[in-house]
């Protein structure tokens, strides 16, 4: 069997893990999780990192934060795994989707510039939606794959709008545009380290920023806002996020290995895109210029991609195929959708992601290919 993305634990794992539980720091308090934070802070160019149980987590906060109301809508691509969109929607806020750009599968900046120019007014330092009269108050590109968002474009879009920006990086640690890191552009950045991203803590998640108060705030929620050090007086409703000693050890580990892991990463997308080039109807992820990507889970399209997937599900290959549109998920198909030809939509029905963990051989990339070239012929 070869397996889609799994974790490659090759380094310090156990030696560290073997630490937290000889000296019983397992739980919420511990030097790894601080490490953790360092490493992650500074591997990502920012001032502050928060660590928590997940991505999701760390999106939710980071949402509270940045000042959306129950009633907002925020601005999503329409192309993303669903979690950013259950973050708005624990707000009671909902999501506003956007169409991607055809070639990169990023949301479409100029699109974007369209919507708030003609459907879009800002009134005292707040943008509204003219038609339903709700604020737009934040924007979350999710920068898919490992590839980014055009951030040159985006940056001062939304700041001429007065739309705080989330960047969902949980699929792009260590992608950068113009050499800056991904994560580090918003008011928040937010990373996963789910069993299936570039680096692992089997679950965990960080929020990035260069606004210390809201570092500490951020800090403050995810650790159930107990305000005083001894007394049990929490100032506010918190929240249970704080990403765990024993996992945050994993994540020491596997951030020492991250820049091995990227180059890895790199040489599959090379085999694949060399490998793949004369199959009729192929085409592979553009990168949006100035963009170096991570590349984290290799996907392309192909022609008859379902079938594809069950040819190769029967020889041992595992694929997986695109997320689900958001416009096309029951807790969301009513939200709106700004887009001319719906070209997420034909995304999702011509790709499918091959095999990729960094621990893969370059044997086992051949025949997943070899494979391919076979469902042809
Ligand atoms: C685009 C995107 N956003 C958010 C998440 C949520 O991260 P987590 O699974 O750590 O909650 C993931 C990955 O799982 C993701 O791929």
């Amino acid at each position: 069997m070869i397996p889609l993305s799994v974790p490659n634990l090759a380094g310090n794992e156990w030696q560290y893990v073997k630490e937290c539980l000889d000296t019983s720091w397992v739980s919420s308090v511990g030097s790894f999780v601080n490490r953790m934070e360092e490493m992650s802070a500074s591997f990502s160019g920012v001032t502050g990192a928060v660590a928590t149980s997940n991505g999701t987590a760390a999106l939710h906060i980071s949402l509270i934060l940045a000042g959306v109301q129950a009633g907002d809508l925020v601005i999503l691509p329409n192309i993303t795994f669903v979690a950013p969109a259950n973050a708005i929607t624990y707000m009671g806020a909902r999501p506003l989707l956007m169409d991607v750009y055809e070639d990169t599968w990023e949301l479409d900046v100029d699109l974007l510039e369209q919507f708030l120019i003609e459907e879009c007014a800002c009134n005292n330092g707040v943008c509204y939606h003219k038609l339903s009269g709700k604020r737009i108050p934040v924007i979350i590109p999710v920068h898919v794959l490992g590839n980014m968002v055009n951030m040159e474009k985006l940056m001062p879009l939304a700041a001429k709008y007065h739309i705080a920006v989330i960047e969902d990086a949980t699929e792009s640690l260590g992608s950068t545009y113009k050499d800056k890191p991904a994560g580090s552009f918003g008011l928040f950045g937010c990373l996963s380290y789910n069993g299936n991203k570039i680096i692992t803590t089997g679950g965990g998640g960080m929020i990035l920023t260069d606004n210390d108060k809201l570092a500490k705030e951020a800090k403050h929620l995810t650790t159930q806002a107990k305000a005083d050090p001894l007394e049990y007086y929490h100032d506010k409703v918190g929240y249970n996020y704080r990403m765990v000693n024993i996992l945050a050890a994993m994540g020491v580990a596997q951030m020492e290995q991250l820049p091995g892991f990227i180059q890895r990463k790199k040489e599959i997308a090379s085999l694949y895109n060399l490998g793949l080039k004369d199959i009729p109807g192929f085409k592979g992820q553009e990168t949006t210029e100035h963009v170096t990507s991570n590349c984290w889970l290799y996907t392309a399209v192909f022609g008859q991609s379902k079938q594809l997937m069950e040819y190769l599900a029967a020889r041992d290959i595992q694929t997986r195929p695109f997320w689900v549109p958001m416009n096309r998920l029951p807790a969301f198909d009513a939200d709106i959708y700004y887009n001319k030809t719906d070209i997420a939509g034909n995304i999702y029905s011509t790709c499918l992601s091959l095999p990729c963990s960094t621990n893969i051989t370059d044997d086992e990339v051949a025949a997943v290919i070899e494979n391919i070239h076979q469902f042809y012929a």
